[in-house]
């Protein structure tokens, strides 16, 4: 893998290779034993994915450079090029970019001698969400085939369901789509099912955030809770081991009730803390297949308990 951009770079093996990576990291703390620079460039605002790289990149003994859009040189109108190359020239070996437009890695394609991941393209893709969501679902199912997703909420502005409907489906899932009028995107071709069936009938609901940001007029969302969104009696209608799910942020009373976020069926903070050790499994993968490091350049991180 040359850069991290979409889930269809990989094969299905390819997929569960990288989850059980992020599980190993999970489990074992690892650090890399020589200097290597990552910078984490977000042209929009984020809180999970950021940090999450963040932590994973300490967690790994790589160094983190400091960018902030809003303080950087794009004020003086410097390009997305012209920013992922400088940080090139100055030492990054790797690059992790969140940028508004849908096809922001098509202006640095072939022209950067780097690792890139995508931490978000526009409406397009979210890759290392779908991946951090792949390995929640795994954790409580230990597979895909036959599981019942239903993707719930603004489906027409979310990368998030972009990238999850083609991974779910070729691993086996059975996925379907709810959402309210003029939030449907008819560009994915999966059926569309009622609120109340996708509670019913699902194992995984996957919520979605209203993206306002994204919207060209202002969304009246008063009765979206009571009309679409995850009340405490529809919750109640769930299957026993049913999860729910959210990529987050949460609009608390409006996709979901503020009660249920932290309920026992919610998997919501734990797909968090899977972010981490996904985003450590993605960025090790891309150096371990550009040749910057090899499995020799892993040390074990000694814990205190080691140390004593
Ligand atoms: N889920 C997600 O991408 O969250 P952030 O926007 O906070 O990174």
């Amino acid at each position: 893998m040359r850069n991290f951009i979409s889930v269809d770079q990989l094969s299905n093996k390819e997929i569960y290779s990288v989850l059980k990576k992020a599980e190993y990291y999970r489990l074992k703390d690892f650090q890399v034993d020589h200097q290597l620079f990552v910078a984490n460039l977000f042209f929009e605002p984020s809180t999970r994915t950021k940090t999450s790289f963040t932590v994973g990149q300490r967690k790994l003994g790589l160094e983190v450079l400091d960018f902030h859009s809003e303080t950087s040189s794009v004020l003086k109108g410097e390009s997305l090029y012209d920013t992922a190359k400088t940080f090139e020239s100055i030492g990054a070996n790797m690059l992790v970019i969140r940028h508004e437009a849908d096809d922001w890695f098509y202006q640095l394609e072939n022209k950067l001698s780097i690792p890139i991941i995508n931490a978000g393209a526009g409406k397009a893709e979210h890759p290392t969400q779908c991946m951090l969501d792949l390995l929640t679902i795994f954790q409580e199912f230990g597979g895909f085939q036959g599981i019942k997703v239903a993707i719930v909420g603004d489906i027409k502005h979310s990368r998030v369901a972009r990238s999850n409907v083609s991974a779910l489906q070729r691993l086996g899932a059975e996925v379907c789509l709810c959402a309210a009028s003029g939030f449907e995107d008819d560009d994915l071709e999966v059926p569309y099912i009622s609120i109340d069936e996708a509670v019913q009938n699902c194992d995984v609901l996957m919520l979605l955030r209203i993206q306002y940001e994204r919207h060209q007029q202002h969304t009246e969302t008063m009765n979206y809770l009571e009309q679409y969104g995850l009340t405490k009696a529809r919750e109640k209608q769930m299957k026993k081991n049913a999860i729910i799910m959210h990529p987050a942020p949460v609009n608390r009373g409006v996709e979901i009730d503020s009660d249920l976020v932290e309920c026992s069926k919610s998997r919501i903070f734990r797909q968090m803390s899977n972010g981490v050790y996904i985003r450590m499994a993605i960025m090790m993968q891309l150096l371990e297949d550009w040749g910057i490091l090899n499995e020799n350049n892993f040390k074990e991180r000694k814990t205190f308990a080691a140390v004593k």
